[in-house]
């Protein structure tokens, strides 16, 4: 070993060597090792052994495997010349700068005329590191595949959990086990997608959501992604992420990684979210205005779809107001001749048929009523049938031929003269009006990967935001099909699903906060009947569904009787009394004894406040509740502990746990050893349980 580099944060330590000039391996990542720790004792007590049918020394996992030095798996680069030869890239040290809590490392292949740059970071309090490589060319080449920084995945591990999902049905949390082999996951569709989340948690056997070790890994880029979890032929795991492959469409002399973003916890599942969670919040986020509480929202689109009548519209927006929302959303309609989802998109001006005296006196009567106003756009798309696309077809983005997705093709972002067309669209409906949101939405999927189309994106809402930095933008892609830390680090909120079932929101509002934290996961209170899943669903669960994460309406509020309109006004002043520490807090997920019971524990960043809710997905087997364990309380401290809602228990819970009728005081030990009971309850409702430290 000739080098060697360590970064530490207090909870964990990660160190990097490399023999000689040879690019470096993560020969230790983990809980915090002593300051004397002698890096070259661990290098050389780090190394395998060799037996029969082995190589004579084990190459190297390093940072970027690479294939020219016997490495057996998945190397970290892989590149073509511009004549189509591949390329064999064998690099040696060049330059290091390091800092405290970051590293930047180069390394120089002469004779393909390459350089290698890794940079890792570690974040002393939210303890995310992230990682990044860039690869430079003195001649123009193809790239097919490049990782971030490698990562090893500990072998104590019996299984890994990655996120799939779809329409209507995001965060869907797989298990799948640890084999010889990879586990290969790609996203080609050109967006972060529901299909994929670019997520990976690795649980140390035994981890649970509150205990054990875990590591986890986001990769922040919109444009779909690549994973490889790779289980080498000796045992060793890496773990790469990058751009989906072969995502670059021309030859060029520099490419690099979005950035991949990793963490380990040592105490469970909750400690890698946690950290995540304000990372995203705290530090890739940027609020237009900080200080601003998150405003409850009002969205019309599954009140009125396209169907925009300004009277309807005005005594939809006074019932809101009245019900609590401060932000109205007029979603997809105003624009073109947009009476439903067949044209118009990319036509940004106001339908003088729906607005004849255009958008201010809706906008007006909105803001009298002390709400602000947002609007919805759909900017990267247009349809084939219009003329738009007949004067300039070569702004849409694939062939002629293509499959339409919901009729409309993708505009290339990546053309300037395409970006300087849609910034003046939508810049003169911005600065027109007193607007301070806007709702992004993107509802195919590309006809092909391209890493231009997404750096394209990227500028554009760069470019708006830089020009209108007033107003937030909401990431949604029907629903969560465009989540993640880099659509992130330009926008401040996410529509996590298009289904407002509350019921399939519990759900994956509990797995998406493995990444996602409160305040940027937009909820919305449904219709009765769910429009998505024809469920029909309680005013009290879908409000206190939708009160767990950033709230808002989406109903048409005329359809409210007087009880769930009570309810409602209830649950969402209760939002707004709680909402300054919630929208900070941290969201821990419980794991509950009872399979049926999906539950998680808000906590305040200083443990003086909690709110538990134990959502009820399903029957129970069982016939009585069983306790369920809080987590993170300080164990000799004494809680008052309350059952917010103990006025919904049913009248077939006869007995008297004590919630039932009164606050109870108790210690930390108690509340997460032995664990709180709770009354009976039907399915398909919440219990809301309030703590305070004393
Ligand atoms: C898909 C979104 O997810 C919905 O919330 C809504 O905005 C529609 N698009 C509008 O077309």
């Amino acid at each position: 070993m000739t080098q060697s580099w360590r970064l530490d944060d207090g909870r964990q330590t990660i160190v990097l060597a490399a023999i000689r000039e040879r690019l470096p391996q993560v020969i230790y990542w983990g809980a915090p090792l002593p300051a004397t720790e002698d890096p070259g004792t661990l290098f050389a007590a780090h190394a395998l052994d060799v037996t029969g049918g082995m190589l004579d020394e084990n190459p190297d996992l390093s940072i970027c495997p690479e294939a020219v030095r016997s490495f057996p798996g998945q190397p970290g680069l892989i590149l073509r010349g511009q004549d189509g030869t591949p390329l064999l890239p064998k690099f040696c040290f060049a330059a290091e700068m390091s800092e405290a809590n970051a590293l930047a490392l180069d390394y120089d292949d002469a004779e393909n005329g390459l350089r290698y740059s890794a940079e890792i970071a570690l974040d002393p309090d939210t303890h995310v590191l992230t990682l990044r490589s860039r690869i430079k060319a003195s001649e123009p080449v193809h790239l097919h595949w490049l990782s971030a920084p490698v990562l090893p995945a500990p072998q104590l591990c019996d299984e890994m959990i990655d996120v799939a999902g779809r329409w209507c049905g995001e965060f869907q949390l797989n298990r799948t086990p640890w084999s010889p082999g990879i586990r290969y996951r790609e996203n080609r569709t050109g967006r972060t997608g529901h299909e994929h989340f670019p997520g990976l948690i690795v649980p140390v056997r035994g981890a649970t959501n509150a205990q054990g070790e875990a590591y986890a890994f986001h990769y922040g880029w919109s444009g779909g992604h690549r994973m490889i979890a790779e289980e080498l032929p000796d045992g060793r795991r890496q773990v790469q992420f990058g751009h989906a492959a072969r995502m670059e469409t021309t030859a060029a002399t520099e490419f690099q990684t979005a950035p991949l973003y990793a963490v380990y916890s040592s105490d469970g599942l909750n400690g890698c979210a946690v950290s995540f969670q304000r990372h995203l919040r705290d530090r890739i986020v940027t609020w237009a205005k900080p200080d601003r509480p998150r405003p409850v929202h009002y969205n019309c689109w599954e009140a009125v779809y396209f169907d925009h009548q300004l009277p309807v519209l005005k005594d939809i927006a006074d019932r809101a107001a009245a019900l609590g929302a401060e932000r109205f959303v007029l979603d997809d309609g105003w624009f073109g001749r947009r009476d439903d989802d067949t044209s118009s998109l990319s036509d940004w001006e106001v339908d003088a048929r729906k607005y004849p005296d255009g958008l201010d006196p809706l906008i007006r009567h909105i803001h009298r009523l002390g709400m602000s106003f947002g609007i919805w756009f759909e900017p990267e798309m247009i349809y084939p049938d219009s003329d738009l696309h007949r004067l300039h077809p070569e702004w849409a983005l694939g062939s002629e031929d293509q499959i339409l997705g919901r009729q409309q093709k993708a505009l290339n972002m990546a053309l300037p003269e395409v970006r300087d067309f849609i910034f003046g669209r939508i810049s003169a409906i911005l600065a027109k009006h007193d607007i301070d949101y806007v709702k992004w939405d993107h509802n195919r999927v590309l006809p092909m990967p391209d890493a231009g189309q997404t750096r394209g994106s990227y500028a554009l809402i760069d470019r708006l935001r830089a020009a209108f930095p007033g107003v937030e933008i909401e990431s949604c892609a029907s629903g969560g099909g465009r989540i993640d830390f880099g659509i992130l680090s330009r926008t401040q909120r996410v529509w996590l699903s298009d289904s407002n079932d509350a019921l399939e929101r519990l759900k994956m509002q509990s797995a998406a906060a493995l990444f996602l934290p409160a305040a940027i996961t937009g909820s919305h209170v449904g219709p009765r009947r769910c429009h998505t899943s024809g469920r029909t669903l309680d005013i009290g669960f879908r409000a206190w569904v939708a009160a767990q994460r950033h709230m808002g309406f989406e109903m048409d509020p005329r359809e409210l009787t007087e009880r769930e309109e009570t309810v409602l006004r209830e649950v969402t002043a209760w939002w707004k009394a709680n909402r300054d520490w919630m929208m900070a807090a941290d969201i821990l997920r419980l794991d509950s004894a009872d399979p049926a019971v999906i539950a998680e524990q808000q906590q305040a960043r200083d443990g003086s406040q909690f709110v538990v809710f134990a959502g009820k997905s399903a029957t129970s087997a069982q016939i009585a509740p069983r306790p369920l364990r809080l987590t993170r309380l300080e164990p000799d401290a004494r809680y008052a502990v309350e059952l917010r809602n103990r006025s919904d228990a049913s009248q077939l819970a006869r007995g008297a746990p004590a919630l039932k009728t009164r606050t109870i005081e108790v210690s930390g030990n108690w509340l997460m050893h032995h664990g709180i009971v709770l009354p009976w309850s039907f399915p398909e409702t919440m219990w809301v349980i309030e703590g305070r430290r004393l």
